[in-house]
């Protein structure tokens, strides 16, 4: 385990270009390896999770070679070989619970593998809507508080289209049912109560898909082929939530985000950051494969931080942004409330008590919810040891809250930060002013 000491700073200045955004990579990665002919998408993701869905899309017969950020993906025409060994998802929900909905259609039996973490996550999510499919599908334990999980076995084979309706908002289970209902039989619709992330609707489409949405429900026609692309991957805003947070804890910030994936349905956190009183600047907008895509600049403004009650619909929408939100909520003015955000317990981490656990070690009162925190404002914290949990959002959410603490921090399992985002330390040293 590597530990990392983050210094406070003074603001935090300058310009970067994030890497390839995580969930975008997974999916042009997954539907590559489907397509017919040879993929190619530059500013791939560095994170190790869209690696592992690159690694299982070769284990299922998928050409890959990797020059750096620039991946081509060879693909298998719509036929998976089945592989050889366990298809190993290491610590990625996302490549284990899409590739289950991406694989059930072939005749094969797969074993879908991770590691501690990914082992404890719940997979009753995807069981569900793929054996309604046909799919028989069987998972390990089932009793626990999460329900089945992995290792996981499919017995794929054809399967027939279904009407859904999406239990819990979750975009990885909606993919999971799109790419099955993308090669079953009849058209297969889905609806979701809160508008998830769509990127793989826009993926979908790009590799040459039909699909409609009406209101909340998606439909998708069986029986369809894909053919490869090339694409330039969005950098990440959820890897950018860090640093425009830790630029919020300044009076005299400023900081320029290039090439930043703008989707309506993940930009949310830009109106949480406007909420609480920072100045974003969204320019240079471009689309492509109906992503967009623009430079975000955000400057602080004195007199410090409002607060936020942050709770249903917004809650899922960002998701992955809230242990950040969390992490500099004690330096607001007013506080920050969190609410109806369960699912942070069923992360890479039980996230909601991560956070508890490490805003104590540096000081801060808060209350606890089972769905959530309460934190009040006005609270100097102090450097302390933080406990990653081998959980990326949290080694990194709370290098951020680190910035304005008194004394240094050390961050435990600091090299988790490479599961989304490896280049994050440096980066951070090259922004926050000392
Ligand atoms: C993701 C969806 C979200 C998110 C995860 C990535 C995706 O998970 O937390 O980091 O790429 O579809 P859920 O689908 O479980 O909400």
């Amino acid at each position: 385990m590597s530990n990392q000491i983050v210094r406070p700073a003074r603001n935090l200045q300058g310009s970067v270009t994030l890497p390839g955004d995580k969930s975008i990579s997974h999916r042009y990665a997954m539907l590559a390896g489907l397509a017919e002919g040879t993929t190619r998408l530059s500013n791939f993701s560095t994170g190790a999770d869209p690696h592992s869905s690159l690694a299982c899309m070769e284990a299922l017969g998928a050409t890959v070679r990797k020059d750096g950020k620039t991946i081509e993906i060879t693909g298998v025409a719509g036929a998976f070989r089945k592989p050889e060994h366990p298809l190993d998802c290491g610590n990625s929900g996302s490549t284990m619970r899409m590739l289950a909905g991406l694989i059930a259609p072939h005749p094969h039996t797969f074993t879908l593998i991770g590691d501690e973490s990914l082992t404890q996550r719940p997979m009753e999510r995807i069981r569900k809507p793929l054996s309604k499919m046909g799919a028989e599908i069987h998972l390990t334990g089932g009793d626990g508080a999460v329900g089945g999980h992995a290792p996981m076995t499919i017995v794929g084979g054809p399967l027939q289209a279904i009407d859904f309706d999406t239990p819990i908002p979750s975009a990885q289970v909606k993919t999971a049912v799109l790419f099955a209902g993308l090669q079953a039989q009849g058209t297969t619709s889905l609806s979701e109560s809160v508008r998830t992330r769509d990127h793989s609707e826009h993926a979908l489409k790009a590799f040459g898909a039909t699909l409609e949405r009406q209101g909340d429900k998606l439909s998708i026609p069986g029986g369809q082929k894909l053919s490869a692309i090339e694409a330039t991957v969005p950098g990440d805003l959820s890897s950018a939530a860090f640093f425009l947070c830790a630029a919020l804890l300044f009076p005299e910030s400023n900081l320029i985000l290039d090439s930043i994936g703008m989707n309506p349905t993940r930009a949310a956190l830009l109106d949480v950051i406007t909420a609480l009183g920072g100045k974003i600047k969204v320019l240079n907008v471009e689309e492509h494969h109906g992503e967009l895509i623009g430079t975000i600049q955000v400057n602080t403004v004195p007199g410090g931080l409002k607060g936020i009650a942050i709770s249903g619909a917004l809650s899922a929408q960002i998701i992955d942004e809230l242990p950040v939100i969390a992490a500099i909520a004690p330096y607001t003015r007013e506080g920050i409330t969190i609410r109806d955000a369960k699912e942070l317990r069923v992360k890479e981490s039980d996230r909601i008590a991560l956070v508890a656990k490490n805003l104590k070690a540096m000081g801060a009162e808060f209350t606890e919810h089972e769905d959530g925190l309460s934190i009040p404002g006005n609270q100097q914290l102090h450097g302390a040891q933080i406990d990653s949990g081998s959980d990326h959002r949290i080694a990194m959410a709370f290098s951020i809250a680190a910035l304005r603490a008194t004394g240094d921090t050390e961050i435990q399992g600091a090299e988790a930060a490479a599961i989304s985002f490896p280049e994050f330390f440096p980066y951070l040293d090259s922004l926050a002013q000392r």
